[in-house]
């Protein structure tokens, strides 16, 4: 098991423990009894996750001594809006649950961002604890304290910051995900490994069979260092004003592409493929290398995000049916992303692997401004 911690500077109250490792029942009785008392308990978990994992969790509570209330949603993304967190709050409205309430989601990235966001205005706010089961949510989403949910116009655009207590990330949980689901996690770890640290990449490349078969002893230290990194970019820049953009790296293009899939395609996999087209931006622009891109294309086939060598796809980058991406789509769904400024879309760059290709005009910027017609050149037409 392995203790680390994020430590926000300017709030003490914002600073909390990241538990993770294989069966951390006792940590987690432990966490409770240190840290009450606790007036009642809402465990929020999708209907899938409730039913694989719920037990476990609400026996350790109900041996606290707390009393638990369950409450579950429809597992999926189409879950992750405003309608589904107003159920929720009714919910624990009858159930009577008050301001010494403590609410603990148990589940992925849509769990936590929605349980999350409950907590955030819940009687104006209650104490959150995540205890994530995917990969991804293990090394991003319970880490850096965002939470919210999706709109018709794009994903998160409602939400709130509010960090939990603790995170107890328990390895054991991943046994029980659909390979698809596992991996996807790995996108955000390779991610990781791109902006922040040439070694996180290396481990990446020589831990991917193990990874791929589940080893827990390769998994904790993997995760630790991924989630390691992911928490130094929170410390620095708890709200996203500056060095935390850089975790948007693979983001802009692959956020786009997750929405003209029509969600079919998952986060995951928009990313890895995000992660690659804005790698190959970066070499356009003459900033990273070829054999940066190779590297990163063969690590992401390893993972099974690509099928075949990423040079024969192209743009073609959406699932079934299988078609060209249009440009002025592509365009369109980026404009509305909300990290577009005055019009022009702001990309994360990659220096080389390891580095954020910092500056352009404002010297100090994570993130620089890239023409629609660069775009298109780097992406459409050498493809
Ligand atoms: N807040 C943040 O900083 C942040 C960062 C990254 C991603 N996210 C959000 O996270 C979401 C994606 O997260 P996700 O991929 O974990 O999705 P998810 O929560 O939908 O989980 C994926 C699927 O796996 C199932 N599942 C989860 N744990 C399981 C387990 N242990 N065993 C069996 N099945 C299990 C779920 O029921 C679901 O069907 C997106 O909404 C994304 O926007 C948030
Ligand atoms: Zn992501």
């Amino acid at each position: 098991m392995r203790e680390l911690r994020v430590t926000i500077q300017e709030a003490e109250r914002a600073s909390y423990p990241i538990f993770l490792g294989s069966r951390l029942d006792e940590i987690f009785a432990q966490w409770l009894r240190e840290n009450g008392p606790w007036g009642r308990v809402a465990l929020i978990s999708d209907d899938r996750v409730a039913t694989v994992h719920g037990r476990r969790w609400q026996t350790i509570l109900a041996a606290a001594g707390l009393g638990v209330v369950t409450l579950t949603f429809p597992a999926g993304e189409s879950s992750k809006t405003r309608g589904t967190k107003a159920q929720l709050e009714d919910d624990l409205l009858a159930a009577g649950l008050g301001r010494d309430s403590l609410i603990v989601a148990l589940g992925g990235g849509v769990t936590l961002d929605l349980a999350g966001f409950v907590a955030a205005t819940y009687m104006r706010g209650l104490p959150l604890v995540s205890l994530p089961t995917t990969t991804l949510a293990m090394v991003d989403s319970a880490i850096g304290g965002k939470t919210g949910v999706d709109t018709d116009q794009g994903k998160n655009l409602i939400g709130a910051f509010h960090p939990p207590q603790a995170v107890f990330a328990d390895i054991s949980h991943l046994e029980t995900l659909p390979e698809p689901v596992y991996l996807a996690g790995f996108a955000e770890a390779v991610k990781h490994g791109l902006i922040a640290s040439v070694s996180h990449f290396e481990k990446l490349e020589h831990a991917a069979a193990a990874l791929l078969a589940r080893d827990r002893q390769v998994l904790e230290s993997v995760l630790a260092e991924s989630v390691a990194i992911k928490v130094g970019f929170v410390e620095k820049d708890q709200r996203e004003s500056n060095a935390r953009k850089a975790l948007n790296f693979g983001h802009t293009f692959g956020h786009a592409l997750e929405r003209l899939s029509g969600w079919q395609l998952s986060h995951g996999d928009a990313v890895a493929r995000g992660l690659l087209a804005e790698c190959r931006l970066s070499r356009h622009l003459k900033l990273c290398s070829l054999a940066d891109e190779k590297r990163l294309e063969r690590l992401l086939v390893r993972f099974k995000f690509v099928q075949e060598p990423f040079d024969r796809l192209g743009p073609e980058l959406t699932p079934e049916p299988r078609g060209r991406l249009a440009f002025n789509d592509y365009l369109r769904a980026t404009g509305s992303d909300k990290k577009a400024r005055d019009g022009k879309v702001e990309y994360v760059l990659l220096a080389t692997i390891g580095e954020v290709a910092r500056g352009g005009e404002n010297s100090d910027s994570w993130t620089r401004p890239v023409a629609d017609d660069t775009i298109r050149e780097a992406l459409w037409q050498t493809w």
